[in-house]
């Protein structure tokens, strides 16, 4: 259904639901076309809110509605119904008709692959019945499903069961979207877990047939997380069961639903064969991302959809926490601030700025992105980092103790921390506010042993945001000394001003700083130093992701010379990069970060910090240029690694030999420049697992080779859909230059282009948008051949399309040429009749800012 005039909802604009919800009973008669959906909901008039009776409900066929067992024919709009209702609890009964089956958004009940399946977060309950479809109304449900499908499941426990039928009981009340429903033909893969208060829980991950041998991995997660929850966080599960199904048509990563977490089947599915090393972490971490939020978003969930970081923010900053304990904090902290920077500061220094817990939003999916999770995360970070872990932890408590049961604000958040630590978090708020990335410049000074350290914070205004006030940003800073020392250890500087000093007293002498250890705010730290002193903090901090910053600010430095004034590649990042590689106590997985090149998105940050317009095509060339440099001047060194970081035996997902396979593969990219594509031709032919083999495949392809083994890889994965994802994505992601549009239209053209699977999708248009060689390709065709498919998949799943429209949000940062192709494409996106409000919004916010 579309809505002609878009409206704007406001945060100031909040009040308490009319009626409170007591009870909730559903039955479902699952038919694919004509689902009936039976109601029974006990209301309570609020006292505190009086207003009239209305329910939201989108795209249902009411049959019929009765309050405490009348019959009533409501007023029904686009949006829901509204009639008279007593003034005292009643019963609402009502039945609608809904079709699943040719629900092609993939939010309310919908169909995928034979197996119906629910996605509700944020509010596509409402296309399941009518209901006060808000967060801040929780109510136990209970729920029955008819159906002739081997397997039912909703949330809660199970009740009685019989053939064709379920019943499931959640007694812990919910808001409505985490509400779910299951049924289809499915195979679990069980376990079992022990609560630490001795309470026996059945875990099973549902999956198709043909699946199951995949399950394993995320199992061990599942395990793995519960645990951690109760020994790190204190909460434990507090249902019988935990489902997990796997779902293959999903438009995001996976949802919390209580005790039935959906997941794409991207995100849980895992083997040895199929999945890489950077897919079983990232399906460790997705695992334990959704059932953290048990706790961080279920128990204690948000008062209304502005509050989205309350559960976002924290949840991702456990799970990320979880990743550090489990595997390498260090190389944890910088794949997050490579991924903050890489899609955070973009959205925050573009069009599509907005704040932690923004003010305003005209369609709440529009809302789930970079800034509400990932920032969201890095502010409680800092929080952490001012109070201490100690304080941290006693203010976690409360927090549970306070809210569990509730549906929460911010401002109930920060308040748990200043009543444990009396401290006054008024100006730390604005984090929360305030958009756009701070930009901390410093400036240094010594004499008479003391080192003073003056830092300056501006932000640019953002749309509806000129005026931006001074943040209180924790500054971690270490000093060595010339000879490598650390002469002063890892201190906290609490920035409040909009310029302020800190002093060093004692010192023998001037000391080299390293300043924001652990990306200990998320902001762009401007600081003219010189090479040497880099390469000096490459070689010699204590700090691991400074000593990667430092290895990383030494090449954008290279290559915004190497763009800007035609320099070369700089020898002397070259060496130290050798010296790093030759440090066999250093971690692979570290070497492996050092070793790679700054992103297109990073270069072209440093481009426009440093005043100047970025022209994608170049950057991409002098990325090259610096490859194949690297490749010539590090050859022996990376010859002797390759060799030394081969994995012998089975195949093991764990962190260390993931690591070397991760410094192994980074190398063969480089090595495959100038052996003629021997080695990776050799790993292709060997490997026994997904890794090794894609690796291969993606080193030859970026040469420029590899296309018997692309064919060779169809023949081989043909039958495994989200292997052959990867091989869309790699094909459209790696197509050089003078072939990328061509190549990409070839593939959009292939039996397998299933458009209408969002995984599908996102591997092929957005593999090709992710290719700057391709997307920038100077005809504009890359532009056009994206904005084709988005106009296309629009009508039919408006949310991915509109997630995916933001790969335009760059274009006003380009020369005018660039500008006016990028402006056409979505121009004819914003022209397009009867356009998804979702899409509506973003292409006028992308125009707009
Ligand atoms: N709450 C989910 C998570 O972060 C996100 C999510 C899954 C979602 N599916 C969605 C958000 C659909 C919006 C729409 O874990
Ligand atoms: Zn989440």
């Amino acid at each position: 259904m579309r809505d002609a005039a878009p409206q704007t909802i406001y945060l100031a604009d909040y009040t308490a639901p009319a009626f409170w919800v007591d009870e909730v009973h559903l039955t479902f008669r699952l038919a694919p076309t004509a689902t009936r959906v039976l109601s029974r909901i006990r209301f309570r008039p609020n006292p505190d809110a009086p207003g009239p009776f209305t329910l939201h409900g989108e795209g249902l066929t009411l049959i019929s509605a009765a309050i405490d067992g009348t019959p009533i024919t409501p007023d029904l709009t686009d949006a829901g119904l509204t009639c008279a209702a007593p003034d005292a609890p009643f019963v609402w009964e009502s039945e609608v008709e809904i079709s699943p089956q040719t629900n092609t958004a993939l939010e309310g009940l919908y169909m995928s692959n034979g197996m119906y399946c629910t996605q509700c977060e944020a509010e596509g309950f409402r296309k399941i019945t009518y209901y006060p479809d808000r967060p801040d109304v929780m109510a136990p449900f209970t729920v029955r499903i008819e159906g002739a499908l081997p397997v039912l499941l909703s949330n809660g426990n199970p009740g009685a069961s019989g053939p064709g039928w379920a019943e499931w009981h959640d007694p812990w009340a919910k808001p409505a979207y985490l509400f779910a429903l299951v049924a289809g033909e499915l195979i679990a893969h069980p376990g079992k877990f022990t609560t630490r208060s001795g309470k026996a829980v059945d875990l099973n991950i549902w999956v198709r047939p043909g699946d199951e041998g995949k399950c394993a991995f995320g199992m061990d997660a599942l395990i793995r997380s519960m645990d951690w929850d109760e020994r790190v966080y204190g909460r434990e599960y507090d249902l019988d069961v935990f489902n997990i199904v796997a779902v293959d048509d999903f438009n995001m990563g996976a949802m919390e639903n209580k005790g039935l977490n959906v997941f794409n089947s991207s995100c849980v599915l895992a083997s040895p064969e199929t999945s890489t090393d950077a897919n079983f972490e990232r399906i460790e971490s997705i695992i334990a991302h959704e059932y953290f939020h048990n706790w961080t978003g279920n128990r204690i969930t948000c008062r209304d959809w502005f509050q989205l970081c309350l559960k976002e923010g924290l949840t991702v900053f456990r799970d990320q926490q979880f990743t550090a304990d489990m595997r390498s904090p260090a190389v944890k902290r910088i794949d997050d601030v490579l991924s903050l920077r890489g899609r955070q500061f973009r959205e925050d220094n573009g069009p599509l700025a907005h704040p932690v817990r923004p003010e305003s939003f005209v369609e709440i999916n529009n809302f789930y992105t970079a800034t509400v999770y990932d920032k969201g995360a890095e502010v409680i970070g800092m929080l952490k980092r001012l109070v201490g872990d100690d304080a941290y932890a006693t203010a976690l408590d409360l927090y549970f103790d306070r809210h569990d049961g509730q549906a929460c604000t911010i401002e109930d958040w920060l308040a748990v921390f200043e009543d444990t630590t009396d401290r006054d978090l008024s100006q730390f708020k604005r984090w929360y506010s305030q958009a756009g990335t701070p930009r901390l410049s410093v400036s240094d000074a010594f004499s008479d042993g003391t080192y003073s350290l003056s830092f300056r914070q501006t932000v640019q205004p953002t749309p509806g945001q000129t005026d931006k006030q001074p943040l209180v940003i924790p500054i971690a800073v270490g000093l060595l000394s010339a000879n490598g020392d650390e002469v002063v250890q890892t201190t906290i500087l609490e920035m409040t001003e909009a310029e302020q000093t800190f002093q060093f007293h004692g010192l023998a002498g001037r000391p080299v700083p390293s300043i924001l250890r652990g990306f200990s705010a998320p902001v762009i730290l401007a600081r003219e130093s010189d090479p040497a002193e880099r390469a000096f903090l490459l070689a010699h901090d204590t700090d691991p992701f400074n000593r990667w910053e430092a290895g990383r600010s030494l090449a954008r430095a290279n290559l915004v010379a190497m763009l800007d004034t035609g320099a070369a590649p700089d020898p002397h990042y070259l060496s130290a990069l050798g010296s790093v590689l030759d440090d066999s106590s250093l971690d692979p997985a570290f070497q492996a970060l050092v070793l790679s090149q700054p992103g297109q998105e990073d270069i072209a940050q440093a481009l426009m910090t440093a005043g100047k317009t970025p022209d994608p095509i170049a950057i991409d060339q002098a990325q090259e240029t610096l490859a194949d440099a690297m490749s010539a001047q590090l050859g022996s060194t990376l010859e002797r690694l390759y060799d030394a970081m081969q994995v012998p035996g089975p195949y093991s997902p764990d962190a260390e030999p993931a690591g070397k396979r991760a410094l192994a593969n980074t190398v063969l990219r480089l090595l495959t420049r100038r052996d003629g594509g021997d080695r990776a031709t050799a790993q292709y032919d060997a490997a026994d697992n997904m890794t090794q083999q894609l690796a291969a495949l993606a080193a030859l392809l970026d040469t420029g080779r590899g296309a018997a083994q692309c064919a060779a890889f169809y023949d081989q994965w043909h039958q495994d859909r989200l292997v052959i994802d990867k091989w869309f994505g790699l094909q459209a992601g790696l197509a050089r230059a003078d072939a990328a549009v061509e190549t990409a239209q070839k593939l959009t053209e292939h039996a397998d282009f299933d458009w209408k699977n969002p995984n599908r999708f996102r591997a092929l248009i957005g593999g090709f948008a992710a290719n700057p060689a391709g997307f920038h390709d100077p005809s504009g065709d890359g532009y056009a051949l994206v904005a084709d498919w988005l106009i296309r998949l629009d009508p039919i799943n408006p949310q991915t399309t509109a997630r995916m429209i933001t790969v335009f949000d760059t274009w006003k940062r380009f020369a005018p040429a660039r500008q006016a192709q990028m402006r056409a494409a979505l121009d004819r996106i914003g022209r397009t009749e009867g356009l998804s409000r979702d899409t509506q919004e973003m292409v006028s916010r992308i125009l707009a800012g």
